[in-house]
């Protein structure tokens, strides 16, 4: 048998539904039951009738799995890091929260905001606050939601994400490290200093770059990107809505997409010589972690949960759980 077939095997054995993120490596992809953006992956993993979720993605996707749903086993075949999640913890959570209220602003005053991309213990400060869950996909949204509160607010670790819906609203947004605190005084979406070190590499120079070359390219970004880039771009979504959007152009427009590049490079293969799609982007935009997963990994982690020494399981405390679903459910309600 080969490596896909044993883990095939492995699966109905273990009534298992294996997801993956769209960055993920073509042959998990291919192997996977479901694959999609963060906002689908956590409803999908989250509501379906399997105990045992193997998630081929980075840790704040399992966690999310896990907070939605605490009597599913979710094993990662690799506990592997969004390095954006990582740029905040709880303890910077709580410095900042007093750093806002040093300026002045009270606490009740403060509406927390978290982008999916953090860990499980920032959710669960966040729902404890009564914030709550955005992912790309929803961002708008939610955001909206958010304003209608007028209170000011602190949304991370994207200041990417944070700073494109506060000028797409039309509000005033500043940087925490980066602003001047009368700057944070006075604006309505605060910002923490975190972004995401791929969608970093796509520039303004770049989409000149691609417009020079062909007059009516089309650019298509994640809004990950800084915001100068998201505005001189033509359409900004997230990664189904990149898919989505990129599906629906018309034959022979040329396109340039400021994403990962194993999504960028399936779209080109799906769809053949319809467009041209290109990489906005002179290196590699490759996001190290989700490409770490193999489907030798994924068998290994299977066999293990079969032999029952299960290994990169989620387990979050009842306590971080019970919060962090708060603030996950309410973008559950809102979206
Ligand atoms: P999506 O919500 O679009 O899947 O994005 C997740 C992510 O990590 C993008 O870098
Ligand atoms: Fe995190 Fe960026 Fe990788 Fe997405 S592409 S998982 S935001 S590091």
């Amino acid at each position: 048998m080969d490596l896909k077939d044993k883990i095939k095997s492995l699966k109905i054995k273990l009534d298992a539904l294996i997801v993956a993120h769209y960055y993920q490596r073509d042959e998990v992809v291919e192997l996977a039951d479901f694959c999609g953006d963060s906002l689908e992956l956590a409803k999908k993993a989250s509501s379906a009738n399997n105990k045992l979720i193997v998630f081929c993605g980075v840790s704040f996707m399992g966690q999310s799995v896990k907070i939605l749903s605490p009597d599913k086993n979710v094993i990662m075949p690799r506990l592997a890091c969004c390095s954006m999640a990582r740029m905040i913890d709880s303890s910077y959570f709580d410095m900042n929260i007093k750093k806002l209220q040093s300026l002045g602003v009270k606490k009740e005053d403060i509406f927390p905001m978290t982008y999916i991309n953090s860990n499980a213990e920032v959710k669960a400060k966040v729902g404890a606050m009564g914030g709550v869950v955005c992912t790309s996909s929803n961002a708008k949204k939610i955001f909206d939601y958010a304003l209608s509160l007028n209170k000011k607010i602190f949304f991370m670790p994207d200041r990417c994400l944070g700073m494109n819906l506060a000028s797409d609203s039309g509000k005033k947004g500043s940087i925490l490290g980066i602003s001047s605190d009368d700057e944070i005084k006075n604006s309505d979406v605060i910002c923490y200093d975190g972004f995401c070190s791929i969608h970093q590499l796509f520039s303004v120079s770049d989409i000149e770059f691609y417009r020079e070359k062909y007059k009516d390219i089309v650019i298509v970004v994640h809004p990950e990107c800084d915001p100068s880039v998201v505005k001189a771009a033509d359409f900004a979504g997230s990664t189904s809505q990149i898919i989505s959007f990129v599906s629906n152009l018309d034959e022979d427009v040329k396109v340039a997409v400021g994403t990962e590049f194993n999504l960028v490079n399936r779209l080109t293969k799906k769809n053949g010589n319809k467009n041209d799609i290109f990489v906005l982007s002179s290196s590699k935009p490759e996001c190290p972690t989700m490409n770490e997963t193999s489907l030798q990994d994924v068998y290994d982690v299977m066999k293990a949960f079969d032999d029952g020494m299960p290994y990169n399981e989620i387990e979050l405390s009842n306590d971080c759980i019970e919060n962090a679903r708060k603030a996950l459910n309410k973008m559950l309600e809102l979206s």
